[in-house]
C-alpha cells in the first residue's frame, strides 16, 4: 500500500536528489494564455522556458501541477477519467536529453518505487516522414537491461506529444507500462493492445518545435518533459484498477455514501453518479480556490456546469439537502498540505459553493418538472431551462439523451445570440449606470478605483477580482471577491500603496484593442459581463491595466490624498470598500 501523500513525496524528492528545483503548482487559470481556459499539463506554464527563455531555477526543475481537462467531462463517471488530476513532472530545460532521461525515469521505477522489473514495458516512436523512429530511446531502455519484446515502436497517434495549437514545443515520447493482473505473469511479449498494460509515465523527448500545422522544425534547445499522472498511478502502485478506491477519492466517497444514504457498489448508476460528484466538486474546489467564480462565461461558465451537474447526480442519488460544500470541506483537508491555497481561501470556496448551490437549488425542481413535459427540446426549451431555471446547455442535453431525445443546438445557439446581443447593449449603458454623472469628481473617484483594484489584488492576492462597483461625486465603492475582513494593517498598505503611486504622477495611457488581446496583457476586467469584440484598456503605468469604458483623469497625479473610509461585507465572499479623495 501506497498512499497518494508518499507518492507525491518520492517523487518530487527523487527528482530534487537529481538536481530538480522544486517549483509550485501554477494557477489553475492560466497566466499568460488566453488560447486555453485551464492549465492541462504541467508543461503548459513552462512553454516559454521550454522554448528558451531562461527560468529563475535553472534547466532542471520538478513539481506536482493541478491539472484541469475539460474535454473529459462527459467521460467522467468511468474508473479513470477526471476533470481535475495532479501531473507530476519534472523537466529538463536544454540540460539533459533522451539517455540520461530515461535512465532516471527507470531508475525512479525500479529502485524508488521498486516496481518488479518483469511487470514493466515501454513503448517508442517508430518514425514518420517528420522525425525516424526513436531508436535512442530504445536503446537507452536497452542498455538499461530491457528486453527487446518488451519494448513497442508505435505511430505518431500514440508516441508523439506536442500541444494543442499551431505552435510549441513537441517530440516524441517514450512511455511506460505496468502490468496489472496479478492472476497472471505478464507476457514476455508486450502488446499495447492489452489492457492490463497501464500507463505510469511519460517522457516527451521534445526534440523538435510544431511551427504549423503537421510542420517541425528541430528544436534549438532540446527538452525532456515528463508527466506521470498520479491518480491512475497511485491506483496501479496499490493494484486497484478503479482510481475512486484510492486515497485521493475514498474519503469523498464515503462521504457521498453517508449522505445519500447508498452504497458505492450498489449499482452502476449509483458508482457513476457518486464518481461525477466526486470528480466535479473536487476540481470546483479547486477552481474556486484560484480565484475563479460561478459566471455564465468561459472558465467561470465550466465551474458553473461542473457545481450544477454535481447537484443534479446529488438529487438522483437522493441527496435533498445542501451539500457541496460538505464534500469541498473535505477535499480542502485532504489537499491542504500539498496546496497550501485551499486553505488559505477556505472560507471564500465554502461561501461560493453554498451561494451557487443555493441559488440553483431553487430552480432545479421546477426546471425538471418543465423538462418532463417536454416531448421535444427546440432551442428555444433549452433556452428557456437555461435562462429561466439555470440549466447549463450541456445538463439540458444530457437529460435529453436519457431520453432519448434530441436538442436542437443550431436553434439554442440562435436563440443564446440574441440575447446576447440584448445584454451588450445593456453592457454598453452601463457605466452611466455605475456612475452617477460625468464631473471632474467622479471622473477621479472612478480612476481612484481602478487604483484600488490593483493595490488589493498585490496586498491581498490575486484571488481579488472587481465585483461591482458605484461612484458618487463624493465617494467610490468598489465589491471584490475576498472572503475575511481587512485588518487594519491591510488597509494601511492599500492607503499607503495608491498614495505612492498617486505621488508618481502616472499618466493613464488607454488604447482600444481585441478581448482577446486584452486577456493576454492580463488586463482586468468584470469577465462574467459581456464585452464587445473590441475593448478599450486602461493603463497606469507598472500598476493597473483594466477594461473599462468610464471615464479617467489624464495624470493619476491630480488624484489628491486616497482614503478608505469603510470595509464591510457585501455578499458571501465579497468585501465592499467605501473611499474617498480629498
Ligand atoms: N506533456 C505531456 C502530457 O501532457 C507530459 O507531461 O502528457
Amino acid at each position: 500500500m501506497i498512499t497518494s501523500k508518499d507518492l507525491r513525496k518520492k517523487y518530487l524528492e527523487f527528482f530534487q536528489k537529481k538536481g530538480h528545483a522544486l517549483i509550485p503548482s501554477a494557477s489553475l487559470i492560466p497566466e499568460n494564455d488566453p488560447s486555453t481556459l485551464f492549465i492541462s499539463a504541467g508543461m503548459q506554464p513552462l512553454v516559454p522556458n521550454l522554448l528558451g527563455e531562461k527560468h529563475p531555477q535553472g534547466t532542471r526543475l520538478v513539481n506536482a501541477q493541478k491539472c484541469i481537462r475539460t474535454i473529459d467531462i462527459d467521460e467522467v463517471g468511468d474508473k479513470y477519467h477526471h476533470t481535475f488530476f495532479e501531473m507530476l513532472g519534472h523537466w529538463s530545460l536544454g540540460d539533459y536529453f533522451k539517455d540520461e532521461a530515461i535512465k532516471m525515469s527507470y531508475e525512479f521505477l525500479t529502485e524508488e518505487l521498486k516496481l518488479d522489473i518483469n511487470k514493466l514495458a515501454f513503448t517508442v516512436f517508430a518514425g514518420n516522414n517528420n522525425a525516424p523512429k526513436d531508436e535512442v530511446a530504445a536503446t537507452a531502455w536497452k542498455n538499461l537491461g530491457v528486453a527487446e519484446d518488451r519494448i513497442a515502436y508505435l505511430p505518431k497517434k500514440e508516441n508523439w506529444w506536442e500541444p494543442a495549437g499551431s505552435s510549441g514545443p513537441c517530440g516524441p515520447s517514450t512511455e511506460m507500462f505496468y502490468w496489472t493482473d496479478t492472476s497472471t505473469d505478464a507476457p514476455q511479449k508486450f502488446d499495447p493492445e492489452d489492457k492490463r498494460w497501464v500507463e505510469i509515465g511519460n517522457d516527451v523527448l521534445m526534440g523538435y518545435e510544431k511551427i504549423g500545422e503537421n510542420k517541425y522544425a528541430e528544436a534549438k534547445q532540446k527538452n525532456i518533459d515528463n508527466g506521470t499522472g498520479l491518480e491512475r498511478t497511485l491506483a496501479v502502485l496499490n493494484g486497484l484498477d478503479d482510481d475512486y478506491q484510492t486515497d485521493l477519492f475514498l474519503p469523498l466517497i464515503e462521504k457521498i455514501e453517508k449522505l445519500s444514504n447508498k452504497t458505492y457498489n450498489d449499482d452502476e448508476d449509483i458508482t457513476r453518479s457518486m464518481r461525477i460528484i466526486a470528480d466535479h466538486l473536487k476540481a470546483a474546489t479547486f477552481m474556486s480556490a484560484d480565484g475563479l467564480a460561478p459566471s455564465n462565461l468561459d472558465a467561470g461558465y465550466i465551474l458553473r456546469r461542473l457545481i450544477r451537474r454535481a447537484i443534479r447526480y446529488g438529487k438522483t442519488i437522493g441527496i435533498n439537502k445542501p451539500f457541496c460544500f460538505k464534500i469541498a470541506e473535505i477535499v480542502i483537508k485532504e489537499y491542504k498540505d500539498a496546496y497550501p491555497e485551499l486553505k488559505k481561501n477556505k472560507d471564500l470556496i465554502i461561501e461560493q459553493l453554498v451561494a451557487e448551490e443555493e441559488k440553483f437549488s431553487k430552480t432545479l425542481e421546477k426546471g425538471l418538472r418543465e423538462f418532463a413535459k417536454l416531448k421535444t427540446v427546440s432551442g428555444k426549451d433549452a433556452f428557456v431551462l437555461f435562462s429561466t431555471y439555470g440549466f447549463p446547455f450541456e445538463m439540458t442535453q444530457e437529460l435529453a439523451k436519457e431520453k432519448n431525445i434530441t436538442v436542437d443546438q443550431e436553434s439554442f445557439e440562435k436563440e443564446f445570440a440574441k440575447h446576447q446581443e440584448l445584454s451588450r447593449t445593456a453592457t454598453a449603458g452601463k457605466f452611466k449606470g455605475g456612475l452617477a454623472d460625468d464631473s471632474v469628481q467622479t471622473t477621479r473617484l472612478h480612476t481612484a478605483a481602478h487604483l484600488l483594484l490593483a493595490a488589493l489584488r498585490q496586498i491581498l492576492g490575486d484571488h481579488v477580482f472587481q465585483k461591482g462597483s458605484n461612484i458618487t461625486p463624493e465617494r467610490l465603492r468598489l465589491e471584490f471577491s475576498h472572503s475575511e475582513k481587512l485588518t487594519s494593517e491591510q488597509k494601511q498598505q492599500v492607503e499607503d500603496l495608491i498614495n505612492e503611486q498617486i505621488q508618481k504622477n502616472i499618466p493613464v495611457k488607454y488604447e482600444e484593442i481585441s478581448l482577446e488581446q486584452a486577456k493576454k496583457d492580463n488586463a482586468m476586467g468584470i469577465f462574467d459581463s459581456k464585452y464587445g469584440e473590441k475593448v478599450k484598456v486602461y493603463t497606469i503605468k507598472g500598476f493597473s491595466k483594466e477594461i473599462c469604458g468610464g471615464p479617467h483623469v489624464e495624470n493619476i497625479g491630480e488624484l489628491g490624498k486616497f482614503s478608505i473610509k469603510k470595509e464591510q461585507s457585501s455578499s458571501a465572499g465579497i468585501r465592499r470598500i467605501k473611499a474617498i479623495l480629498s
